[in-house]
């Protein structure tokens, strides 16, 4: 690709963004769509986030990416925010506009894109959530409007639970969902579940640590998603494939959200074949090769 006059900025503004794969989504899928358009990391510091979405506006970037810690301390800063970025409360893609950026969340509906690629689906589940932090009150939602018959969010701080919980009740009506602690999830009726691991518990370089403890419950879990990439299986994954579920990791949802940025930027559709491309690239990148 050449870099001239009419190309295109794109990035990723977070701190820190040494480690980003988005630079490999987006630059690939420029060059395969045949779009004069560049991405890059910009290092971003909590005190200059104004600063930065005012002077990317200023310099036309077209779109950013937002990773952490800014998901939310960006929304102040946006001239306009979409339904489903507003419900979550968390911002991962901006659209320039003419008077600012517009907010989206299309981590969410990246994973759920992901999930149907993989034939996984949420509508009539029972979810067994894992966490409540940021990603796992965002999962909630996301299952909660895609129709799941009932969520049990878990999480050691019952509490934080509790307070999604009530949120997700107010926000999605008639949403079934429960908050309990992990020595409750043996003692549940159902017989079927399909488990979200949204804790950052098992994330390298604590590959041997896990959030659920092995017991007669991962026998009830036909799917297990991890959000996790890094490792590429989990030790939650490993659980679930030692008693015989389908397990998902966390690196489709990043190449979808991304994904679904690039769609918003250029207002076009990317098709499967490029994203199996670049999920390869991605995988490379990792220095995964399978
Ligand atoms: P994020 O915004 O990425 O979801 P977070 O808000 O820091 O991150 O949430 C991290 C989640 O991992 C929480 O559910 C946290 O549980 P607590 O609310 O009890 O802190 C969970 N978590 C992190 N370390 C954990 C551990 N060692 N055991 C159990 N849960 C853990």
């Amino acid at each position: 690709m050449k870099i001239n006059g009419k190309t295109i900025t794109c990035g990723l503004i977070g701190n820190p963004v040494e480690h980003t794969l988005s630079p490999v989504i987006h630059n690939n899928l420029a060059e395969k769509l045949g779009t004069n358009l560049v991405y890059v990391p910009f290092l971003v510091e909590s005190g200059e986030l104004e600063a930065a979405i005012k002077g990317g506006h200023a310099l036309h970037i077209r779109g950013m990416n937002v990773t952490v810690p800014h998901k939310s301390a960006v929304i102040p800063y946006l001239c306009g925010i979409d339904p489903l970025a507003e419900s979550i409360g968390a911002v991962n893609t901006l659209v320039y506009q003419e008077d600012g950026y517009k907010g989206y969340n299309t981590d969410m509906s990246g994973l759920f894109r992901a999930m149907q690629t993989e034939g996984i689906g949420i509508k009539g589940e029972n979810v067994l959530l894992l966490g409540a932090g940021g990603a796992a009150r965002a999962v909630a939602y996301l299952c909660a409007t895609a129709g799941a018959k009932k969520i049990y969010l878990c999480n050691r701080t019952l509490q934080k639970a509790e307070e999604i919980a009530g949120e997700i009740r107010m926000q999605a009506e008639g949403a079934q969902i429960a908050a309990l602690s992990y020595e409750e999830i043996e003692g549940l009726t159902e017989t079927s579940f399909l488990a979200i691991q949204c804790t950052s518990v098992g994330l390298y370089p604590n590959v041997s640590d896990v959030v659920l403890a092995d017991g007669p419950v991962y026998d009830r879990i036909h799917t297990g998603v991890d959000l996790i990439y890094r490792p590429y299986e989990t030790q939650f994954m490993k659980l679930v494939k030692a008693h015989g579920g389908k397990t998902m990791n966390g690196l489709k949802m990043l190449l979808y959200q991304g994904i679904i940025a690039y769609e918003l930027w250029n207002q076009c559709d990317v098709p499967e074949e490029q994203a199996d491309d670049i999920l390869q690239m991605m995988k490379e990148e990792m220095g995964i090769y399978e």
